[in-house]
């Protein structure tokens, strides 16, 4: 994980880098620091914590200089420390690095650096890239970048500056993602393009191995021998603004992103659906009527609340599609070998494009054949970029950590996938323009259902002291069940499980007592009876009930403690709606619990390392 932005150009540095790492802040916030240069002096300033600490920091002790990189952390190894915060440096202090991926054989190099004499001053495992480079360096800063890298196993995304070479700037990148911006005041580098909006003009998105140089005024991208290579230039137009990721009058981006989801399922939608053949289209599937055809079977990965989002893919797949589907974690899929023939598609999930599992299961599928699509929010990521097709989720940044926007809107895109590979396959116009008409209809349904805000509110007080909390649902709301306890747990640090209502007789019924809530979902459908006869069993057993039921649902009533209603759509719909009372509870309750909604501890919005 990790952000890291550098710049070296005609202004000065540090406000520059502190406003990247603000954008850059989702990829974590346990530490942040920076050095510029100025001359043959390198001017190191780092903080434990938010980076509002660094920022007062560098307001206190001014950093001046027009080059210097800088770093927001997610600790792997060592802890939120001021002197585990990047940048670190070799000991003579004349080489300075940040880094975000895992150096897997630090111990090894930092055991024979040790025995030839360096003192560590950090836990991290950067810390030896560091001492490394300024071993190897001669007055070629890319050489020894080069030379250090050769002994390293593991994954990086690296900028280095050295106190000898004033305004040149070394990146690297393996397995992390670098990209490179051209301004007109300067050179930049960046963990994504987003950090680099209204300053750089074009980007230039490193590839594994590579190597840049950045001047004040030139760039140039080296592959692992050094040798100049060619390398795509691209607008930065299409990237956020900094007004676009602002909160405007919201307390937090969460509650922002989860109020925008009329509008952000209405954008994944726009122009993809026609009436005139009953189904939706894809710019970016770059697939052929015949490979269309050949599919027999589908894998999807992701993780988080992408994973859920697959799960939800599951049973749309089948049901609209009739195509076989298996939902694998990316961290489990990438050293799996399962028998896959070559009619298999691979389909990643992911909100950042930038997971680490699941760019390495994406990639492990490509290497074994398989045609691979993605279905991204982030414009330009790296899987966005390394998959066959694929569908953007055209979302918006999402900023918050705990997802919810982007999980409605991978939900939309896989039913109109479904949609459209039904369409292919067995489903008759009829039908699909009935779920054309269906769509058109969700993002009222799901204003609707933030209307529930005020009472979710008043639910939250009731049950904000809980320490378990169980959630519950069958078939579409299965995975909506454990997305539903993913938020809560993730924002509020309740204990939280989701599970298939009629499975929880096999274990958790044991944790049900009158301190133990259960959240119901139970909309009207297939399941509906059985889903209530579920809930008796937990309130025969004195376990409070909050029910997510369709409006006016005097049966559920009866039963449940409270009621959240939520508008009527059809059955395989109800993921998409039923999210909504879920998101909403979670950031309630995590309000009453005094937590940081946006950050919560411990996590990051974008996983990049393994
Ligand atoms: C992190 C985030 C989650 C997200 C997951 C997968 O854990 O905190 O919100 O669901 O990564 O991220 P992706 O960007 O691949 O969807």
């Amino acid at each position: 994980m990790c952000g890291i932005v550098g710049f070296t150009g005609r202004r000065e540095a540090s406000p520059v880098l502190l406003e990247g790492l603000r954008r850059l802040e989702y990829r974590g916030y346990d530490s942040a620091g920076l050095v510029t240069s100025t001359g043959n002096e390198l001017h190191l300033r780092k903080k434990a914590g938010r980076l509002a600490e660094l920022r007062g920091h560098v307001a206190a002790h001014p950093a001046p200089g027009c080059s210097g990189i800088s770093h927001t952390r997610w600790a792997t190894h060592g802890g939120a420390t001021d002197r585990n915060a990047h940048p670190h440096t070799n000991t003579a202090g004349d080489i300075a690095v940040v880094h975000n991926g895992v150096i897997e054989n630090f111990a090894a190099l930092k055991h024979q650096l040790q025995a030839a004499g360096t003192a560590f001053r950090s836990d991290t495992d950067t810390e030896v890239l560091a001492h490394l480079i300024g071993h190897y360096y001669h007055g070629d800063l890319v050489a020894a970048v080069r030379q250090a890298l050769s002994l390293v196993k593991g994954t990086y995304g690296l900028a280095v500056m050295a106190r000898a070479e004033p305004g040149v700037i070394v990146g690297a990148r393996l397995g992390s993602p670098l990209v490179v911006g051209v301004g007109a005041d300067g050179m930049y580098l960046a963990s994504d393009a987003n950090a680099l909006a209204g300053f750089a003009d074009k980007v230039v998105y490193l590839t594994d191995r590579q190597i840049c140089a950045l001047t004040e005024t030139d760039w140039e991208v080296r592959d692992q021998d050094l040798s100049p290579v060619s390398v795509a230039v691209s607008d930065i137009g299409h990237f956020l603004s900094d007004g676009d990721a602002g909160r405007g009058a919201y307390p937090h981006y969460m509650l922002k992103e989860i109020y925008e989801q009329p509008e952000t399922l209405a954008n994944a939608m726009r122009g993809r659906l026609t009436e005139a053949d009953s189904t939706a289209h894809f710019g970016g599937l770059n697939l052929s009527a015949q490979q269309l055809r050949q599919i027999d079977r589908v894998v999807m990965t992701a993780c988080g609340t992408s994973y859920h989002a697959a799960m939800v893919g599951e049973y749309l797949f089948e049901e609209l599609a009739r195509l076989p589907v298996e939902v694998e974690y990316a961290s489990e899929l990438r050293y799996r070998n399962p028998p896959m023939d070559r009619n298999t598609v691979v389909l990643a999930l992911t909100q950042s494009g930038e997971t680490a599992d699941t760019l390495a299961a994406l990639r492990e599928s490509k290497r074994m054949g398989h045609t691979t699509l993605a279905i991204c929010n982030a414009v330009g990521s790296s899987i966005a970029r390394e998959a066959d097709g694929g569908v953007y989720l055209h979302a918006g940044a999402e900023i918050g950590v705990a997802s919810t926007k982007a999980f409605t809107s991978q939900v939309a895109v896989l039913t109109m996938l479904a949609l459209y590979l039904g369409r292919t396959r067995h489903l008759s116009s009829t039908q699909g323009q009935r779920i054309i008409d269906d769509l058109h209809a969700l993002p009222e349904a799901v204003r609707q259902a933030l209307r529930c805000h005020d009472h979710v509110k008043r639910v939250a007080a009731k049950y904000a002291h809980a320490k378990n909390v169980l959630y519950l649902g069958r078939q579409y709301l299965y995975p909506v069940a454990l997305e539903g306890a993913l938020k809560l747990k993730e924002i509020s640090y309740i204990h939280a499980e989701g599970y298939p209502a009629a499975e929880m007789k096999h274990g958790p019924i044991a944790l049900v007592d009158p301190n133990t809530p259960s959240v119901f979902l139970v909309p009207r459908g297939s399941v509906f009876d059985k889903v209530m006869s579920n809930m008796q069993e937990i309130k025969a057993r004195g376990g409070p009930v909050i029910a997510i039921a369709s409006a006016g649902d005097r049966e559920v009533a009866a039963v449940a403690d409270d009621v959240i209603a939520i508008p009527d759509v059809p059955e395989y719909l109800q993921p998409i709606v039923t999210a909504i009372p879920l998101q909403l509870l979670a950031y309630e309750v995590a309000l009453l619990c005094g937590c940081d909604v946006d950050k919560p501890r411990n996590l990051a919005k974008s996983v990049t390392v393994e």
